[in-house]
């Protein structure tokens, strides 16, 4: 069967990552994770003590280090070189900084690069925010996962109590809002809809009702 290429693209916690992993399980197709990307190049910023502002100096942290992923069979394991970071790009250092350093050109054009060149054969399922608009423009499927932010929120708690991450339900609803803000009206690739992508709401769907969902639209084009 054709190999497609199938872009989910959502604000934070929509559950773009989730059922993006089912679906590229299901499907023995590459699961690319574009926000993990953004989130280690945030992480190495951190570390090197580079002002998040410091648009050339990001870039040039870009060209420096190589982020990786590594399949295992239960999860997706993330690289900055040889150390694994795979928790340290999910504490909250790292997401209340990560829509700043997305935010720039330069960084922007190297990632999309690597991402094209991870998706370039097809059997590909990639998430972010602009994967249907300028990363895979191309792709067969586009789907544009919404939810309340109330939902997100308490998605995005659970999950950070089940890895062991403390936060305060509102703050969370905040930062939430805030990093929807900041990703949908930068100038470059801002989050939002490809005018080819199906909507799905899925607020009160439970993850299988969403990857059911987007099957739907998959059998569609196959
Ligand atoms: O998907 P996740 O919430 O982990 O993404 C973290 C951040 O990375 C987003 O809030 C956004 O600022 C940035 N991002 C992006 N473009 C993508 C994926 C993520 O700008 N394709």
């Amino acid at each position: 069967m054709k190999k497609i290429s199938i872009a989910i693209d959502g604000p934070a916690s929509s559950g773009k990552s989730t059922v993006a992993k089912i679906l590229a399980k299901k499907l023995n197709y590459i699961y690319c994770d574009t926000g993990a990307m953004y989130r280690a190049l945030t992480y190495l910023a951190i570390q090197e003590k580079v002002d998040f502002e410091d648009e050339s100096e990001l870039a040039e942290l870009c060209l420096e280090h190589v982020i990786s992923f590594k399949q295992t069979e239960n999860e997706q394991l993330v690289f900055v070189d040889d150390t694994e970071v795979t928790q340290a790009i999910r504490q909250p250092d790292v997401t209340n900084a990560v829509s700043i350093v997305a935010k720039h050109k330069m960084v922007r054009e190297k990632m999309v690069e690597l991402q094209q060149k991870i998706g370039q054969a097809g059997g590909v399922v990639m998430d972010g925010r602009d994967i249907g608009t300028a990363v895979l423009p191309k792709a067969e499927v586009k789907i544009f996962l919404v939810a309340s932010v109330s939902e997100r929120a308490e998605r995005r708690f659970k999950e950070n109590q089940e890895k062991g991450i403390t936060t305060d339900f509102d703050t969370l609803k905040q930062e939430i809002e805030h990093r929807d803000y900041l990703d949908s009206t930068r100038t470059v690739s801002p989050l939002k809809q490809a005018d080819d992508a199906v909507k799905i709401d899925t607020t009160g769907l439970n993850i299988e009702e969403v990857v059911e969902a987007i099957e739907q639209v998959i059998s569609t084009t196959l």
